[in-house]
């Protein structure tokens, strides 16, 4: 199938050009000034649109196989898609684990029979992410994009010292949710103002940092490449700038919650629940700063659905876990790039150039390159209603805010993955 773009606003190289976009057999065949003379294609314009490289998010929880009450492949790609998303890294905590090609495989067949975006999954570092015996790497290198046990940290450090070393023979990323479970406390939102103004349990941010520190240390040791998930605090910013002065192969990425909201906005209400939980004012600072020097280098999103049951138990009981694929670039480009904190250049290094780079997942607006790509109106002005997602999952903390920017159109391949009803009109 053939697909003209035709002379589209496009966002490349850090600025715009007017260009037109031929695809052809899922690639990028043509980007050029002219109208290229296209009979068979399928003519698609978009003036109010500015079109990107499609967006890579390395975190995401796409829930199948075994939780597809709260998410399935084939809605959570979708999901990504209506954001603009071309490529997502679900995590290993599924029923069954990926921590074996056997264990895998049904995660593969239900990727390849339903997403609409490129989709790749993570391996498992742990046998059933329990901690003990370290999961078949060798069995599931070719298939996974990294090894990671995201939503628990791997407590035992000489387990992990035995995954660097494996990872790193396998040439392949250890992605770390780091949280020590012996300093959690039982808290479960930041332990801070908030938490002692309205009488909840305060996780500490030493459960995160302090094993980013340890980590650290064992990257010196064992030299592998290492990327730290969903980083919220102030001293794991400064731990890692510190890692990375030193040479240390590592990465990190931070979450669109974390860069707009402080614990004094939390509202009693379990769309503000997440792990680890929106942190202090100085903590969302330093994580600005981080991105401003390069040392936080990617936005993921963490989207976490759960079902509305799951979501309704308040702070202290609800499940951790916000949807995000939805609302990503559009919070982010109105609360950050319009007001002039970041360039829109930064934003689309955050959550394309940097992803890809580091995960070496696709390529980008080239000639040759896979047509993974995406349009926005970013003049469109709208209030986010979760009954607009397409995910499952509809809890999310920026329910109501009012932003700019719409996905018009996605392409994952050269194929159409999300297209807005009423062309510009989204
Ligand atoms: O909030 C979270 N939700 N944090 C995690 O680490 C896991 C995730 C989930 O799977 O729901």
């Amino acid at each position: 199938m053939k697909i003209l773009l035709n002379q589209m606003t496009v966002f490349r190289k850090g600025t715009t050009q007017k260009l037109s976009v031929l695809v052809e057999d899922g690639r990028i065949v043509s980007l050029s000034p002219q109208v290229p003379q296209m009979a068979d294609a399928l003519v698609i314009e978009l003036k109010n649109g500015t079109l990107f490289p499609g967006f890579v998010d390395v975190h995401v929880h796409l829930r199948e196989p075994g939780f597809s009450r709260k998410e399935t492949i084939a809605t959570g790609t979708r999901a990504a898609a209506h954001g603009g998303f071309t490529a997502v890294c679900p995590m290993p905590n599924l029923k069954p684990v990926p921590d074996s090609l056997e264990h895998l495989q049904p995660q593969l067949d239900l990727i390849q029979r339903d997403g609409v975006v490129h989709v790749y999954p993570y391996g498992a570092i742990t046998v059933g992410e329990q901690g003990k015996d370290l999961a078949d790497l060798e069995g599931l290198a070719p298939y996974v994009v990294a090894f990671s046990d995201d939503g628990r940290g791997v407590q035992n450090s000489e387990r992990m010292r035995q995954a660097m070393r494996r990872a790193k023979a396998l040439g392949k990323l250890i992605v770390a949710h780091c949280e020590d479970e012996s300093l959690v406390g039982g808290g479960y939102i930041h332990d801070g103002a908030y938490a002692r103004a309205h009488g909840h349990r305060g996780n500490p941010s030493a459960s995160e940092w302090k094993q980013v520190e340890r980590d650290l240390a064992l990257v010196e040791e064992t030299g592998c490449a290492y990327h730290v998930c969903h980083v919220s605090t102030k001293e794991s910013v400064e731990l890692i700038r510190q890692a990375k002065a030193k040479g240390l192969d590592v990465t990190c990425e931070t979450t669109p919650h974390y860069l707009v909201f402080n614990d004094t906005m939390l509202q009693e209400d379990g769309r503000f629940k997440m792990n680890p939980p929106i942190r202090s004012e100085a903590d969302r600072q330093a994580l600005l700063a981080g991105i401003q020097d390069g040392t936080v280098d990617m936005v993921a999103t963490d989207h976490a659905p759960h079902t509305a049951e799951e979501k309704a138990g308040g702070l202290e009981k609800s499940l951790n876990g916000i949807v995000g694929l939805e609302t990503a670039f559009p919070v982010l480009y109105t609360q950050l790039v319009r007001p002039g904190i970041l360039t829109l250049a930064q934003l689309v290094d955050l959550m394309h150039t940097n992803p890809a780079k580091r995960f070496g997942l696709g390529g980008g607006l080239e000639v040759g390159a896979p047509a993974d790509l995406t349009v926005f109106d970013l003049d469109a002005c709208y209030t986010i209603r979760p009954e607009d997602f397409l995910s499952q999952g509809k809890s999310s903390p920026f329910t109501g805010q009012t932003v700019y920017g719409k996905c018009l159109l996605t392409l994952s391949g050269g194929t159409i993955a999300w297209q807005a009803k009423g062309g510009d009109q989204g």
